[in-house]
């Protein structure tokens, strides 16, 4: 076959990047440019869409230039995104209304505080498998609408267009030609009804959004139109949201088996296989990637907000490191006094405790304290977090956890996989290779392509290393006890 290569376009919250994968799945080429964060008030985050389209559009050039392919061995590109994510755009002019209100961002909570004074919440859950948080893409489209003049008066001529960052990034590379996004980029908007694949007109007409600017919803694994290099028309074969891509990349389409990505945020994701299991404890119900002619599968997530983020605050805000990998010699040298805990709710606090106005704390300063043991005490608050998650998980699935599926840049931190197999008291199995996200959608868009078969999947995935749990019980129940305690001071019940 002439054909062997994809790209994925792995669409971050704090990067852009294209990779090329060849056909045994190895990479072959990574190109990259960091994205800028916009924070016009607390709480807020913003970006730039079409900083975001033009650095996609550049890294996708890029790889194939300093990597010397041939275009015609592209075999299709796949897409995967940052999910909720909302930008909102006039499809006459392609002009984005307003910046992209980034997944982090709480100014909505007040919207999600009248719904759920009106009653939508037990539906909302029921049709979503999501919570009523400002986390999805729903409540930041209806900010828009009510605070961007022009907003609902496009909507009336027809010409406002909503979606998540794959679908903005489909339709600027289709010039315009194509509105659409995958099942689980749908999933995570508040308006799409997990069980019969639909958008749900209840909640449609609960947020006041106009349904004429949604986009259609496809498979992950079909056909998305083209994009064109120097006027070669590449297909786009796969999009999937990034935690629903990586958990594919993972080999994670069978059910029973969990991923945790330490990105941004950490984001942990069971397969449950094709029943929807609504959690009673506090994690959402997703849908996995789909493909056609499959079942359509479902997984629990847990969605800790802040886990990358805490470590570039470290370096960014409070100049304690001046990059992220000094963290791991820093917590291998550093002792810290027990009862020193960083409970990281910059962007409130997520799964499972969903507090969307907690703020950030830290507990158990004394004056030996000094910035590497707080350094230390932000890098275990991101284990301390995935505890919380997983304990969730268990008791909503019934399965006890004996091994965890890592991935994501943190994952390359020794010291804070080994803490996070001695938090959990499970296994911790890293792979060689950390680009899962990428991976999982380049092989939505191969699959398509028809170079790989989902088997391929599990036999391309090399282990790195396994990280056994070796601290005592009684160590891991006091340092546990102590995070628990923490939390429950920083959240908003406790002010
Ligand atoms: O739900 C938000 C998530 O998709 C962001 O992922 O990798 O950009 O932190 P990441």
């Amino acid at each position: 076959m002439a054909s062997k290569y994809i790209i994925a376009f792995d669409q971050g919250t704090t990067s852009t990047r294209a990779i090329i994968f060849d056909k045994s799945g190895q990479i072959h080429g990574i190109a990259q440019k960091e994205l800028k964060q916009h924070h016009p008030q607390s709480g807020w985050v913003e970006q730039d869409p079409i900083e975001i389209f033009e650095d996609q559009k550049q890294v996708f050039y890029e790889v194939i230039n300093q990597n010397k392919i041939p275009v015609k061995d592209i075999a299709g590109i796949g897409i995967t995104n940052q999910r909720e994510t909302t930008v909102v755009w006039d499809a006459k002019t392609g002009k984005p209304v307003y910046n992209a209100i980034v997944w982090l961002d709480k100014r909505s909570s007040d919207i999600c505080d009248i719904l759920i004074e009106d009653g939508h919440e037990d539906n909302i859950i029921k049709t979503t498998g999501l919570k009523v948080d400002a986390y999805f893409s729903g409540t930041k489209f209806k900010w828009i609408l009510d605070h961007v003049p022009e907003a609902r008066e496009l909507a009336k001529q027809n010409r406002l267009k909503f979606g998540t960052i794959d679908s903005w990034l489909i339709w600027k590379f289709t010039k315009g030609e194509k509105h659409l996004t995958d099942h689980t980029n749908a999933s995570r908007t508040l308006l799409f009804n997990i069980h019969n694949l639909e958008w749900d007109d209840t909640l449609i007409k609960a947020l006041d959004v106009p349904k004429s600017s949604l986009p259609k919803v496809q498979y992950s694994s079909s056909d998305f139109g083209y994009a064109e290099y120097k006027d070669i028309k590449i297909p786009i074969l796969g999009v999937a949201g990034d935690q629903q891509a990586s958990l594919f990349g993972q080999g994670g389409f069978k059910s029973g088996i969990a991923k945790n990505t330490y990105g941004t945020g950490c984001f942990m994701l069971l397969n449950t296989g094709k029943k929807a299991n609504i959690s009673t404890n506090g994690l959402l119900t997703t849908l996995a990637c789909t493909l056609p002619d499959e079942k359509i599968k479902y997984a629990l997530e847990g969605s800790v907000f802040v886990a990358g983020a805490s470590v570039q605050w470290l370096r960014d805000k409070m100049d304690f490191i001046e990059q992220s990998a000094d963290t791991e010699t820093i917590c291998n040298e550093t002792k810290i006094n027990s009862g020193l805990y960083v409970v990281p709710a910059f962007a409130g606090l997520g799964a499972p405790h969903w507090d969307m106005k907690a703020k950030g704390s830290i507990f158990g300063l004394t004056l030996d304290t000094d910035k590497n043991a707080l350094t230390k005490a932000t890098v275990q608050a991101i284990a301390y977090q995935i505890r919380d998650v997983l304990e969730a998980m268990v008791e909503d699935s019934g399965q006890q956890m004996k091994a965890l599926r890592v991935d994501g840049g943190a994952s390359a931190n020794n010291y804070l996989m080994q803490f996070q197999a001695d938090i959990l008291n499970a296994e911790v199995e890293r792979p060689e290779m950390l680009e899962v996200t990428a991976m999982g959608a380049a092989f939505l868009a191969g699959i398509q392509a028809g170079i790989w078969t989902k088997e391929d999947i599990t036999e391309i995935r090399d282990i790195d290393q396994i990280f056994k749990p070796k601290i005592s019980q009684f160590e891991r129940t006091k340092l546990y006890d102590g995070w628990k305690h923490a939390v429950e001071r920083t959240k908003t019940a406790h002010a």
